[in-house]
Formats: structure tokens, sequence, C-alpha cells
């Protein structure tokens, strides 16, 4: 269960979410190691990764938070600003782009009534690129939350999106 946080304090760990970021912590033994999954748990918790968590991050990993910061941007699935309750990632990669993905991108912004990087006035979800997911001979390819979706067209996207509610 996702739970609301105000970005401006300071950041509190639940006692289970700090216990497995220091049981990763003994997995590594460079603690920078550990970033990943301790971004990974916050944004499990709320959703996404506020400022005042990169800095809790670092305070318990013992490294400086433009370093955890570094790892956050680089992963383009760590979101820094809130999002909706289902990400919808389009892969916009040569593979992809060539077989479609400007049409469904399209479709999209049009359909959900957002620009990429918005989520809907409903919360239920937020429209991002994505660079190759890795299945670049069935693309189109996106992704929402965990499930990828292969050979998307127009067509198939009413399917598609109604089983995210
Ligand atoms: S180019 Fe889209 S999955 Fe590789």
């Amino acid at each position: 269960m996702m739970e609301k946080i105000i970005a401006t304090d300071r950041y509190q760990f639940t006692a289970e979410d700090k216990a497995e970021i220091e049981h990763c912590l003994h997995h590594y033994d460079d603690s920078r190691a550990a970033s990943i999954d301790a971004l990974k748990i916050v944004q499990r918790r709320h959703g996404w990764v506020p400022d005042n968590a990169i800095a809790a991050i670092a305070e318990i990993l013992g490294i400086p938070g433009s370093d955890i910061e570094g790892v956050a941007t680089f992963y383009n699935r760590i979101y820094r600003q809130p999002v909706g309750r289902n990400v919808i990632a389009v892969c916009d990669s040569i593979g992809c782009f060539l077989v479609g993905f400007e049409e469904i991108y399209s479709a999209l912004k049009k359909q959900l009534a957002i620009q990429p990087g918005q989520t809907t006035a409903d919360n239920r979800f937020t429209l991002l690129p994505i660079c190759c997911l890795g299945a670049c001979d069935r693309g189109p390819v996106l992704m929402i939350n965990d499930d990828t979706h292969f050979d998307v067209s127009v067509e198939k996207l009413d399917a598609v999106l109604e089983q995210y509610l």
C-alpha cells in the first residue's frame, strides 16, 4: 500500500523498510551498490522517490546524496516526481520507432488527454517514453508497471489499458 509523503519534511523510513535496506547493505562490500535497492524500497512504499528520501538513503548508506541522485537519474524506472497508479512507458528507440511508436504515442496522448511526463486527472495513468526494452523484434513495445506488452497497435490499446484501473 502506497503512503503519501510530504517531500519537505525529514524523511522517516518505516522500521520494516529501514531493516530491509540495512539487510541489503550486508550483501555488498561497497555500500553504493545498495543504492538501487534502497531507492526501490522507497518507491515501493510511496510510488516515487522524493528529495528528502534521497538524503535519508544517503545517511543510512553513509555516502553522498549526489551518488544516490546519480543512481536515481540513471534508472529510468525510478520516479523522482509523483506518478499515477499505473505508469505507461512507451519504447521510443529506433526499433519501435520504425514500426509505429509515433502512432501509438499519439493515440495514447489523445486518449489519455495528457502529454509525456503528465498524469491523468483521475491519477490512473502517467505516460512516459522509455528507451529500448530489449524486445526490438516485437515492437511497438510498451510497459505498464511491470508488464510488457508486445506488438501493440492502436486497435489493441483499449484492451490493454482496461486491464489497469
Ligand atoms: S527498440 Fe523498442 S524494444 Fe528495442
